[in-house]
């Protein structure tokens, strides 16, 4: 099991190893917001990893051309829930709180 730690809330729950941060955020009520469905196309699951980079997977195309092409705000930390998958510790600032 991993840890995962969501800012601004601190809230921290143990997750599979593998799981989306977005499946995460779904199963323990997180308002991380993914209009698109966890399709990799509307970056509203926009996140800053506060610590534990290593612990996601890496980094594909299609996430690094949605960051840099529809995001806004991004910086070397930025990740999308819906594609960095958890395989240790990690605490993630979700940028786009879901208000609904
Ligand atoms: S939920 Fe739309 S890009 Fe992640």
């Amino acid at each position: 099991m991993s840890k995962i730690t969501f800012l601004p809330m601190n809230v921290t729950q143990e997750v599979k190893a593998g799981i989306t941060i977005l499946d995460a955020a779904i199963q323990y009520d997180i308002p991380l917001q993914h209009a698109c469905g966890g399709f990799c196309a509307c970056t509203t699951c926009h996140i800053q990893v506060k610590s534990g980079m290593s612990s996601l997977s890496a980094l594909e195309e299609d996430e690094i051309d949605r960051l840099e092409r529809v995001a806004e705000g991004v910086q070397e930390n930025s990740r999308l829930g819906c594609q960095a998958k958890i395989y240790g510790d990690v605490v993630v600032e979700v940028v786009h709180l879901d208000e609904s």
